[in-house]
């Protein structure tokens, strides 16, 4: 299987890069083939908004790393993304990927309608923030990060199977065993 990991932490010893380096080393492990990418090490402009890519099918602008990415996206078999939660949805610079990556995710009906182009890949969601639980789920950070993923890869057809959630991170100096854990189970996904 072809993974590719999307960190969005722009911190490269932070929780969400220890929880995908994590994954990465069991799927190696496993046999699978990994890409990793640190969004934050790329170099990509932000979508400018000219919807050419939905008729053309590849963005216009000058070639940039996201072009690259969105080749990677094609042929992936899978897909494990993980954010820091900022002001309660994912990070910037993961978004602003993302709007770059909407031709190789999704098609268009002629209504609008999104067409997904990755129907039957799976994907592993994995989030982190400084609320702790239960009030990164009652106060909806977790989950408004979670569901701006699922808005993504969902309409893209990815089938999110796994959810990886660290709350309460003030002050946390290791991920808990017990997070780890569910980061080396990913590869039971793929
Ligand atoms: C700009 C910014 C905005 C943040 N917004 C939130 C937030 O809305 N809710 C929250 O619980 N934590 C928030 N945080 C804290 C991060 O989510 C938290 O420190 C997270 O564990 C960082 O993960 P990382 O070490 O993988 O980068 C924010 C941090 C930054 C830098």
């Amino acid at each position: 299987m072809k993974i590719l990991i999307l960190n969005g932490s722009p911190r490269k010893n932070g929780k969400i890069s220890r929880l995908l380096h994590t994954a990465e080393k069991a799927l190696l492990e496993k046999g699978d083939s990994v890409t990793f990418i640190d969004v934050s090490s790329i170099i990509f402009k932000p979508c400018v908004g000219c919807m050419a890519c939905r008729s053309k099918g590849s963005c216009i602008l000058p070639q940039d790393d996201a072009h690259s990415i969105a080749e990677e996206i094609k042929n992936c078999d899978g897909i494990i993304a993980g954010s820091p939660v900022y002001w309660g949805n994912i990070n910037g610079q993961l978004k602003c990927l993302f709007d770059r990556l909407v031709a190789s995710m999704m098609g268009e009906s002629k209504l609008g309608l999104p067409l997904p182009l990755h129907k039957g890949k799976k994907a592993v969601i994995i989030t982190s923030c400084t609320t702790p639980f239960p009030f990164n789920i009652l106060a909806a950070q977790t989950t408004k990060a979670e569901k701006a993923l699922k808005e993504i890869l969902g309409y893209s057809g990815f089938k999110i199977t796994r959810k990886i959630r660290l709350a309460g991170t003030k002050g946390m100096k290791e991920v808990p065993e017990s997070a780890l854990k569910k980061a080396r189970k990913c590869v039971k996904v793929f």
